[in-house]
């Protein structure tokens, strides 16, 4: 991968690039809960993006992307949202970036990867990483980490339209090889969790499917959750998300105002607590336990938090009692995307198999596996 995009920013630009890797990420437990102020369990993967970079002398910025054979040509001086959707994740760094009066100046940029866009992996979240880490590197930056990542999360709000929480730019920049990140996205504190699946793997199926309700609908859920903690702090001044709530308060203040919004309310506030004790159950080498937790968020997600699909349903219910799954679930935003399946590994191969036979003949839909390997985060590319 790496040698066809140098080849490419060769052939197209002349020189020698910058090449910085930004990976995709899973999620093990913990979904919607990032904007809510609580925790999630996410873990960068070996599926990344590659941005190849060199510096102009002029203030264009002239972009390729490799995958849709697709070019972009701008100008610094006038940033701003495109109908061609790709660009934007690139432009809304250099939008977040003018903000700060960082001098960005010309340059070429070369963009591969193998990150499945729109499987729920967060190919965008890795792009924009790899931006800003690119170009805090060409120009000199001194950019930490977390503000790349913050910058990254307001892009993605700005020149996407998606009001995302952290989560997905938090994987991406800061993934330890073997770990999952256990992130409180109020403090931004983490602690990395060793991910030890003694025999077992993570097994992505990707529904093929993107519903493009996910994005208004995302906004949705989070407007519901907002109009809860409203309730909430009529009574209970302290608190200001959902983190802060307990299922107590919502029966009290949210259940008689409108039983749609207390359902949303109610998810985020378990889900909080089933990712803190599943925490536990790894750290005791409980895959059992967690499995069943998994299994838990999904039957949420998809009743009250009503973010799956029936295809995501499909695929869940198809494996929910085959020995060789501990846990699945679907995994992101939702309303399509993958599923994160914990499988033992001498199994892998007949379990795939079975399942996109079923899944191909019901649902008339193509099924994609992939095995994630836990990897590192945004850094230099090596040749
Ligand atoms: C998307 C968003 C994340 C997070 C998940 C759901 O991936 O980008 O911020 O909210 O959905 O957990």
């Amino acid at each position: 991968m790496i040698e066809r995009l140098s080849k490419a920013f060769h052939d197209k630009f002349k020189t020698e690039p910058l090449i910085v890797r930004s990976p995709g990420r899973v999620n093990i437990i913990g979904e919607h809960t990032d904007y809510n102020e609580g925790f999630v369990l996410p873990a960068a993967i070996d599926k990344a993006i590659y941005f190849a970079v060199s510096k102009r002398d002029d203030d264009e910025v002239h972009l390729h992307a490799v995958d849709f054979n697709e070019d972009f040509k701008g100008t610094l001086s006038s940033i701003k949202p495109v109908k061609q959707h790709w660009p934007n994740y690139v432009l809304g760094i250099i939008d977040q970036m003018q903000k700060k009066d960082l001098p960005v100046k010309g340059f070429n940029a070369v963009i591969d990867g193998d990150v499945p866009v729109g499987a729920g992996l967060s190919s965008s979240a890795a792009l924009e990483c790899a931006t800003a880490f690119a170009l805090n590197e060409l120009f000199n930056f001194n950019l930490s980490k977390i503000e790349m990542v913050q910058m990254a999360q307001r892009a993605e709000h700005a020149f996407a339209g998606v009001k995302v929480g952290i989560m997905d730019m938090f994987a991406s920049m800061f993934g330890k090889e073997e770990h999952a990140i256990k992130l409180d996205c109020r403090s931004l504190e983490y602690e990395y969790v060793p991910l030890h699946l003694p025999n077992i793997k993570i097994v992505l199926l990707n529904t093929n499917v993107k519903h493009s309700l996910s994005s208004s609908e995302y906004n949705v859920r989070r407007q519901q959750c907002e109009q809860g903690v409203t309730w909430i702090k009529e009574r209970y001044f302290h608190v200001n998300n959902l983190r802060d709530a307990t299922i107590e308060m919502l029966d009290e203040c949210v259940l008689q105002k409108d039983t749609l919004i207390y359902k949303r309310c109610r998810f985020i506030v378990e889900e909080i607590q089933r990712l803190l004790s599943a925490c536990e159950d790894l750290k005791k080498d409980d895959i059992q336990s967690l499995g069943q937790k998994m299994y838990a968020t999904h039957e949420g997600l998809s009743n009250d938090y009503e973010v799956s699909c029936k295809e995501l349903d499909f695929l869940v219910d198809t494996v929910k009692n085959n020995d060789a799954v501990l846990g699945a679930r679907m995994m992101g935003g939702g309303f399509g995307g993958c599923t994160i399946n914990l499988v033992k590994e001498d199994a892998i191969d007949e379990l795939i198999e079975g399942v996109a036979e079923k899944y191909e003949r019901e649902m008339k839909l193509p099924l994609t596996a992939y095995i994630a390997q836990i990897e590192n985060g945004t850094g230099i590319a090596r040749y």
